[in-house]
């Protein structure tokens, strides 16, 4: 396979929305059309249905995961597997099941890391989970998570080609938060558990 092909075909696993499916699976309205309009786990947990969030969390993961393990099963070097992984992450943003739009990919990130680097993924988790307890903010915990990752990144696996892939991912998920930035600035940004 050719690293073309690799990261078209993370682009199509990444771009599956998982947020969508498990809203249908569990007879919920569209995320896209109550609390932020994300299609995420966050978003999804406004509707009340906790299992629906659980399955949007793990299937958005998941799918973050199994892409760069799947480039590193299949020969590719760990840089490439990384930037396969930021693929992923693209597809989730912009989906192609969803006209090019998407979720802020916080949980598709996590399982890049995870595929890429299980204590990268555990860092980046640890700084969410300190943060969302904290301050019951999960856009908060995940700007947090998107400071530590390339930091951690850095110190555990300074290569060019990972180190850029975690820093293109963190940078992408800052800029995916700037509504939340500004509503965290104001006050007005609901914190984890609210209803929609
Ligand atoms: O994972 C997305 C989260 O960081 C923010 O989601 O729905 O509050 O904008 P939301």
């Amino acid at each position: 396979m050719t690293l073309v092909l690799l990261l078209a075909a993370a682009y199509a696993a990444g771009s599956v929305p998982f947020a969508i499916i498990a809203s249908r699976l569990f007879g919920l309205e569209d995320p896209r059309k109550y609390g932020s309009g994300n299609p995420g786990a966050t978003n999804v947990l406004r509707s009340g249905n906790k299992a629906a969030a659980i399955v949007t969390l793990i299937g958005d993961c998941a799918k973050g995961w199994v892409v760069v393990l799947v480039a590193a099963a299949i020969g590719f070097g760990p840089g490439e597997a990384a930037l396969a992984g930021l693929f992923a992450l693209l597809g989730h943003i912009f989906s192609f099941f969803l006209r090019f739009k998407g979720g802020k990919g916080v949980a598709t990130a996590l399982g890049v890391l995870g595929g890429i680097d299980p204590w990268l993924a555990l860092i980046a988790l640890l700084t969410w989970l300190g943060v969302a307890f904290a301050t019951r903010y999960s856009s908060l915990a995940a700007l947090c998570a998107a400071a530590a990752a390339p930091i951690a990144t850095l110190i555990l696996i300074p290569t060019v080609g990972t180190f850029g892939a975690v820093l293109a991912m963190s940078g992408i998920l800052v800029w995916r938060h700037k509504d939340n930035i500004t509503r965290l600035k104001n006050g007005t940004e609901p914190r984890i558990g609210g209803k929609k």
